[in-house]
Formats: structure tokens, sequence, C-alpha cells
């Protein structure tokens, strides 16, 4: 069986063209590169002529990335998409050098993560709190990223129960958004049939039923969410009742909303743009989830929440690849995530032999360049978690 985990030591341009060239191809690609804030960027004496303006800082982080951005994105699947940690520092040049390789058309989020929830409190101005994740898809059409995920349903939203235990809440059938309306919808304004007294519902008249007419509570008038066909087709999915709204009492049709939908399907959240510290995991405990494996070896990993919700957006197969693994955070969440739910993701993890700071925690740990921390973390999450680790240096 190949192992959940790949590690390739080098200069991640190389590797993304040697993948290239054996035609390997991954679905999600997450990378957390070099911020470029001053002190941890080393490719600023690459400009050439430069006077140390921050143009010239930006131009060399471009430089850096533009090529490897191309190179992931010829390692893409057709049905892949690519997500892209950054903070105000390099935000705006990221976003228009991602829309060159991409395409604006293949923008799909620019999400605010909340990774320092007290806010940075060095220096001048505002307490930063948070950075992007900049999301784009190889191919907008093809893309298998769904923006939602299983684990934010919460069981106390359905509170009605059927005899038969299945969990429902009622939702309304008409559109309470009042675009929608008989001048901008009319296909979805049709009157339909009801019994408040048993519930049933139907799309055309039978004994006992009244009919009833989409209105917004004002009484105005207001269209369907449901077509006629698919009213027919789900009746049953479907109730009837007596409500009582500003302007008295009346009859209005109801969608019985299941917590477990038809066929077993696991319900889906819509993810929103802002990611919480306290649903993702903060800077410092990523800071702790590394430190209980290898030890506080590295000052800016990821928390694996941030990555498991990633993860999350992707099929369970997913072939995964992070070319500025760092402290191979990714590598740990594909362990974690596969354990949790029997996935059989992969995913490949590269980093550069740059040497770690003389004096630093993990140099006096014995790690001597920063490929040693991400192959140190990725052998005690194959020693922990499981799956394995392949070892590769370019
Ligand atoms: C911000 S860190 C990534 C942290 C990671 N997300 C984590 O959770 O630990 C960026 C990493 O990219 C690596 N890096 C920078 N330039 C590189 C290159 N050209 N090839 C491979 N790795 C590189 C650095 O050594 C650093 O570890």
């Amino acid at each position: 069986m190949e192992p959940w985990n790949t590690f390739i030591e080098g200069d991640n341009l190389d590797v993304l063209r040697a993948l290239e060239a054996h035609q390997e191809r991954f679905d999600l690609v997450y990378i957390d590169p070099p911020y470029n804030t001053g002190n941890d960027f080393a490719y600023v004496d690459d400009i050439r002529g430069a006077d140390g303006s921050r143009r010239g800082r930006h131009e060399a982080w471009v430089a850096m990335m533009r090529p490897r951005l191309e190179a992931a994105r010829a390692v893409m699947s057709d049905r892949a998409a690519i997500y892209v940690s950054i903070d105000d520092n390099e935000a705006a040049h990221l976003r228009l050098l991602l829309d060159e390789v991409f395409g604006e058309a293949s923008f799909l989020a620019q999400v605010v993560v909340n990774l320092n929830p007290k806010g940075r409190q060095l220096g001048p101005g505002f307490a930063t709190s948070h950075e992007y994740l900049m999301v784009y898809a190889r191919d907008p059409r093809r893309c298998a990223l769904q923006a939602s995920i299983p684990d934010l349903v919460d069981e106390r939203d359905f509170p009605l129960t059927l005899p038969d235990g299945r969990r429902y809440r009622h939702l309304p059938l008409r559109n309470t958004n009042k675009k929608f309306n008989p001048a901008t919808a009319p296909t979805l304004h049709f009157p339909v049939w009801g019994d408040p007294d048993s519930g049933r519902v139907g799309a055309a008249p039978f004994p006992g039923a009244v009919e009833v007419a989409p209105v917004f509570g004002d009484g105005t008038p207001a269209v369907w969410r449901w077509s006629r066909p698919l009213i027919e087709q789900r009746s049953e999915d479907l109730v009837c009742r007596l409500v009582k709204g500003v302007r008295g009492e009346r009859v209005d049709v109801f969608q019985r909303d299941w917590l477990d939908s038809a066929g077993g399907q696991e319900r889906r959240k819509k993810l929103r743009t802002i990611w919480l510290a306290e649903e993702v995991g903060s800077t410092d405990v990523a800071v702790a989830e590394l430190k209980a494996l290898v030890g506080h070896v590295f000052e800016s990993p990821k928390p694996t929440g941030l990555l498991r919700r990633i993860l999350a957006t992707m099929p369970p197969e997913a072939r995964v690849l992070d070319f500025f693994a760092g402290s191979g955070t990714t590598g740990h969440a594909v362990a974690l995530a596969n354990v949790a739910d029997g996935g059989s993701r992969s995913c490949v993890s590269v980093n550069c032999a740059e040497p770690t700071r003389p004096g630093s925690n993990a140099a006096l740990a014995g790690l001597a360049t920063v490929a040693d921390i991400t192959r140190a973390r990725l052998r005690a999450v194959a020693a922990e978690v499981g799956g394995g680790l392949d070892e590769r240096v370019l």
C-alpha cells in the first residue's frame, strides 16, 4: 500500500519539475510560503539594482513565487484546488499573481483566518489577529472542492422527531429572500394544496385540502423554493400547518429538513469566509501540537485543525501536495484525517535544507536544517498516528 506520507528534501522548484516529469498529479495543493516580513525572506538578495525599497522586495518575492505557482499548476489534476496562506505583507501581490497564473475566473475565496485571537502585541499600530487563505481552482468547472464541511451541524437545530426516530426541522417552502418574487421568478409562483389537520401537501387538489399561495409575512405575493415537479416528487417531505402571523392565522407549507438527509448522505454546512481560532486552532495550539511530537523547534507552524478543515473540502482520497512544508503540519493533518474518517489521502511534503538558526531550539536538538524538522515530525506521525513515511532527497 502507498504510504500516506512522503517527504522530499530539495528546492521546491526542482522538486515540482521532477514531479511533473514523472506525471504525478495532485488534487489539493496547500502552501504557506515565506511571508516576506523582512526577516524571514531569503530571496531579498536576488533583487538586481535593488534600492532596498518595499517595491523591490515585493518584486523579488513575486519573482520567487511565479515559477513555483506555474510549476504547481502543471502538477494539479483537473479537479484540483490550491490554498495559499499569506499575511498582509504580500496578500495584494499574491492575489494578482494567482489571478495571472490560474485566471481570475478560478478564484474561489479569500478566507480570513483568525490564527492569533489576542492579536499581535509587538510594535505600533493595530493588534493584527488574522491572516488569509487564498483559494483557487485549477479549472472552476471541474473542481472537486465543496465549500462546505460535515462537522459544523448542530443537532440542536433539528428539534422535531418522527415516531421512527428521524430528526428534522421545519423550513418555510416559501423563498424568504425578497429578491425572489413573482416578477423575478414567475415559474415558482403557483398554488399548492394542503390539509393543516393531516399535514398532507399536494401539487393538485385532494379532499380536505385548501389552496395555499406563497406570500410574505406582510401578505405580498412570494414564490416557492421548489418547482411544481419537485413538490409532486417529494410531497412526503412537505407538511401543511396553521401558523399565526402578524396578520392573524394562515395556512402555510413547510419542508421537513432532515438531520440525516435522504440516502444516508452526511449533512454539510456551507463554509463562511471567516475561520475562527476556536474552530481551526491558533498559532499557540500549533506550537503545542508540534511540541508534543518533536519539541518547540519551529516558530510559525499552522494548526492541524486548519489543514483538516481544508482537507474536508476535498474528497477523502485526495492526493495532497505541500511544497513549503516547514514543520510538516499538512502531512500530520492528512494522517489524522485518514484515521478519523477512514479516508485514503496521501501527501507529498517538500522542504529545502534551509539551515536552522544557530543556538535555536531546533539546532540544539540536533536538527541542522528545516528539512530535518519536517522529517522528524513526519517520522513521529508515522509512529504515533500511522500510515508510514517514504523519504527522498532530490
Ligand atoms: C512559513 S514556513 C511553512 C510552515 C508550515 N506551514 C508549518 O505548518 O510548519 C515556509 C517554509 O518554506 C521553506 N522554503 C522556503 N523556500 C523554499 C524552497 N525554495 N524550497 C523548499 N522549501 C522552501 C522554508 O524552509 C520554511 O520552512
